[in-house]
């Protein structure tokens, strides 16, 4: 990438105010607190509140993200919404997200799983690389709890509702992505996986008697894809960035098990508290999961401007998706916000598009006269 780098310039969360805890689960289904955290890591998690939906979460998010960077709605270049758990099958919970901030820009939603935020980052690093946009805003967002069978023991324990923000902005000071993985193994497709409710099996009185709406997860094999997946795709994005593993300050795993994750650290050969961890107080947040260990180490003061952090997530589809970057999270330069090339390009750009619009304003009713003209003929 020689110009336009990714830099996180604002970051911001939204989890719901209600608590329930491993007892509180054990009175609803036949678990324990020993059962969950031993296996786990998981003490307690946040599910919605009456109000919370998706898009309300994900737009309350997005406020304090644009809030911490400075920036207003109308800033914004294009909003990027990882999510499996959206509003409605139907609009795309982003452009909902879009209309509550008030902002005027494009918008789309992401699924690949728990590692959807992970691969918007990816996304968005695209756009600022390539000069097409400078202020892009990605959430990750999820309520997986109305997609969890409560009468399930072996899946509702696991998760929790949650969002979380960041602003992506360029910049010329190098820094921000430096090496990637996306992947994707979809022969594992029913490892983690929906049964109805898509365009495969749409709801019917059989979804609703064999509760077929619910997630429904082979939990051993998702532990084996995970523990396989988070230390070697680390691993590999790590060198690939020309770094090795103990060179890495803070690594940001999804937080879906403490086992996978301390295994991953025993596999890498670094300490676990390298490992930044709050799956004890959130469960797994899916998409949302990353993004709110990210932001919650940057508010610890765990993760500051210059580190290196290596991020990586995995999930249904089966997914995964690693980056490596250079946090830069102070404020942009004044010679990028006043003179610098991406800065040219986009006032350029901006000012092509107004020339364009209005030249195709003033051509078109010509066009049609001629194009009459010519039918008459
Ligand atoms: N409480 C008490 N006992 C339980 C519970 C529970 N909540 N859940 C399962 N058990 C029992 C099982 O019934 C089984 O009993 P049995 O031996 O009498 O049959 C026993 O505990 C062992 O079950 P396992 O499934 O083998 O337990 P395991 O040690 O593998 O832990 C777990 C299960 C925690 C689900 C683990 O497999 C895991 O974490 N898997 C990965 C999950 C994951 O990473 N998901 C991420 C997906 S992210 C996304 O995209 C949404």
């Amino acid at each position: 990438m020689s110009e336009g780098y990714a830099r996180i310039t604002g970051w911001g969360k939204y989890v719901p105010a209600r608590v329930v805890t491993n007892d509180d689960l054990a009175k609803i289904v036949d678990t324990s607190d020993e059962w969950i955290t031993s296996r786990t890591g998981i003490r307690e998690r946040r599910l919605r509140g009456e109000n919370d939906t998706t898009s309300s979460m994900g737009a309350a998010a997005g406020r304090e993200a644009l809030a911490s960077a400075g920036l207003r709605p109308a800033d914004l270049d294009l909003i990027i919404v990882a999510t499996s758990s959206p509003d409605y099958l139907l609009p795309s919970v982003a452009s909902q997200i879009q209309h509550l901030l008030g902002a005027a820009c494009g918008a789309f939603t992401m699924v690949a799983g728990c590692a959807g935020w992970v691969y918007g980052l990816t996304t968005a690093s695209q756009f600022i690389a390539a000069g097409t946009y400078n202020r892009i805003l990605v959430i990750g967002v999820e309520i997986i709890s109305f997609a969890l069978d409560w009468t399930d023991r072996t899946t509702c324990v696991l998760f929790g509702d949650a969002a979380a923000a960041t602003v992506v902005e360029a910049s010329e000071e190098p820094g921000g992505i430096l090496a990637m993985e996306l992947g994707s193994d979809g022969s594992g497709a029913h490892a983690l996986y929906v049964p109805d409710g898509g365009s495969a099996s749409p709801i019917s009185q059989r979804t609703i008697d064999e509760r077929r709406q619910y997630l429904r997860m082979d939990g051993p094999d998702v532990f084996k894809f995970a523990v396989r997946t988070l230390s070697s795709s680390l691993k590999r994005t790590v060198y690939q960035a020309g770094l090795t593993p103990d060179e890495i300050d803070l690594y940001i795993p999804h937080q879906a098990n403490k086992r996978i994750i301390e295994t991953a650290a025993r596999q890498l050969r670094v300490p676990l508290d390298r490992f930044y961890i709050n799956i004890d107080r959130y469960g797994n947040t899916s998409a949302a999961s990353v993004p709110l260990a990210m932001v919650e180490a940057i508010e610890e003061g765990r993760l500051k401007d210059g580190d290196l952090v290596a991020m990586c997530a995995f999930g249904a589809g089966l997914t995964w998706a690693t980056v490596v970057m250079q946090m830069g999270t102070g404020e942009l330069s004044a010679a990028y916000s006043l003179f610098s090339v991406a800065r040219a390009r986009f006032l350029a750009r901006r000012a092509s598009d107004v020339v364009f619009d209005t030249a195709q304003g003033a051509l078109l009713p010509l066009y049609t006269r001629i194009y009459g003209l010519r039918k008459r003929l």
